[in-house]
């Protein structure tokens, strides 16, 4: 079995999960769906970002110690992912032990390699960011990211000599073109590391909270350092090398664009001064914007996603964040969107393929199923929609993939429409055309599992199959004519009720 592993960010637990956090979760857990229906062995890793001042910062404000206001929010992170029907294997908090000894490893690793050593350091930094900014990057005094008012800090530190790795990642690069989706953040991250790498501080002696430097215990680590460490320090690096062995380098890091240099830049060198392999693949997803504007704790704009599961579904909301923007892409948030896509695709495209289905078959073909035929006018656009679907999943396309999906449930529609079954009379051509809607069903459910994995498992279980869905292979269960004769197939509540707009 082919392993794929992929990760979401951690994220900081200075204030709830909002939408944005929700977004690229989703996407993770979906490809994660998919590639475990593609028969992988697949591990899918989360967690949450709880050292660093901006956290201090949060607690102080709380009057909390930043370990109890971190026990506090973590939860609510993993609380909201199980409502949102997210199977990570995996949910690291940079404060377990786990993941203080294998940081503490992986610092004395690039110290040893003389990779960090001690200077100091002054400029402007944006605590919102947790970082450095230059007086190029800055925009009226304010963090380009954040919109708010950088500070001047001046420390002796601990540098990572990040300068020294530029060549080591342009050879890097040049050899694995791959490995940034979509392919444009690759020329970004290329042309940022020639402009000339800064050595950046990996170490606040001015900060108590966070993991002590294992050479030097006044300092503690910076927090960007402890947190990418979690990648390896949840499958066992410093404290089961086997482990670590078998599960790195990581398939796929999923991160939003703000991340990126953190990312693509810090990180592979981190790596490669330890001695350990960069990941196989980074997937960057844009923004989610409000109103125009990135939504953030910060901007004070953020929609929970929580509240939008209680009105469209767990499955709609998954559905319209996996569809409405394509991965790589900014996407604009507007409810009224999700009306849309929800009255469209869910309600009058899917829902309503399965309502005539199995409405005709209960009225017409006395409730039972007949087989798919081989030449069905059906089959070339189930193909197509597979081969589609796979190649969309496969290249961190969710939007792609799913549109492939809905190709094949637009085509049915089409094909019903063109026949009108439920004005026809019982005969065996009524119960041929509708074994191939059937079968366009079944193809569709298996198709939809990374998606919408309930609903996948309601519409196989209408049309008589039994079973859990998402142990269906890709691609041999996707084939046209599995679907058999003879099963009993059920007419249920609709699947997606419309939405008044
Ligand atoms: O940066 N649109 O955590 P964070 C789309 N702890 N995605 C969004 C988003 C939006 N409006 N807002 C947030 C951190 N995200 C660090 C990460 S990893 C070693 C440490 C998503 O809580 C997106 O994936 O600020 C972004 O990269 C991430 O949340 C940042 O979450
Ligand atoms: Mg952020």
């Amino acid at each position: 079995m082919a392993r794929f592993s992929l990760t979401t960010p951690i994220y900081y637990v200075n204030a709830q999960p909002h939408l944005g956090h929700a977004y690229t979760t989703i996407v993770a857990d979906a490809l994660a769906r998919w590639h475990r229906l593609s028969g992988d062995d697949v591990h899918l890793l989360t967690g949450t970002d709880e050292h660093g001042l901006k956290i201090q910062q949060a607690a102080d404000a709380k009057g909390v110690s930043p370990l109890e206001f971190a026990d506090s929010i973590a939860p609510l992170f993993a609380q909201a992912w199980d409502k949102l029907n997210i199977q990570y294997d995996d949910f690291i908090r940079t404060t377990e032990d786990r993941h203080k000894r294998g940081v503490a490893k992986l610092l004395q690793a690039c110290y040893d390699a003389g990779d960090i050593e001690l200077d100091t350091y002054s400029g402007l930094y944006c605590v919102a960011c947790e970082a450095y900014f230059t007086e190029e990057e800055i925009d009226n005094g304010n963090c380009p990211i954040h919109k708010r008012p950088v500070e001047h800090v001046e420390e002796e530190n601990y540098f990572f000599r990040l300068s020294r790795f530029e060549d080591r990642l342009l050879k890097w690069y040049a050899d694995h073109p791959n490995s940034i989706s979509p392919h444009f953040r690759m020329n970004e991250v290329t042309s940022f590391i020639k402009q000339g790498l800064r050595d950046f501080s990996v170490s606040r002696n001015s900060l108590k909270w966070g993991i002590p430097l294992p050479w030097d215990n006044s300092h503690v680590a910076y927090v960007w350092f402890d947190a990418l460490a979690n990648y390896i320090t949840a499958v066992g690096y410093g404290t089961d090398d086997a482990a670590f062995e078998k599960n790195w380098p990581v398939s796929a890091h999923l991160i939003g664009k703000d991340i990126i240099r953190f990312h693509c830049v810090y990180w592979p060198a981190m790596l490669m001064s330890a001695g350990i392999e960069p990941p196989e693949h980074w997937a960057v997803g844009g923004w989610l914007l409000v109103g125009g504007e990135k939504m953030s704790k910060t901007a004070g704009n953020v929609v929970n996603p929580l509240d939008l599961i209680d009105e469209f579904g767990v499955d709609g909301f998954r559905y319209y964040v996996l569809s409405d923007t394509q991965y790589g892409n900014d996407g604009d948030f507007t409810y009224e969107g999700l009306v849309a896509r929800y009255n469209n695709d869910l309600a009058n495209n899917l829902g309503n393929l399965c309502s005539r289905v199995t409405t005709v078959v209960q009225k017409k073909c006395d409730g039972v199923s007949a087989a798919p035929r081989a030449d069905s006018p059906l089959r070339e656009h189930a193909e197509s929609a597979v081969r589609d679907t796979i190649e969309g999943w496969n290249s961190f396309q969710p939007g792609k993939a799913l549109d492939a999906t809905w190709s094949l449930i637009r085509a049915t529609n089409a094909f019903l429409e063109n026949h009108e079954p439920w004005k026809a009379e019982p005969s065996a051509e009524l119960n041929a055309i509708m074994g191939d809607a059937l079968e366009a069903l079944r193809i569709v459910a298996i198709l939809c599992v990374p998606a919408i994995p309930a609903t996948a498992q309601l519409v196989w279980e209408r049309i008589g199959l039994t079973g859990d869905v998402s142990h269906e292979r890709i691609p041999t269960s996707v084939s046209w004519g599995l679907y058999p004769a003879g099963l009993t197939v059920e007419k249920g509540e609709p699947l997606f009720p419309r939405k008044a707009k």
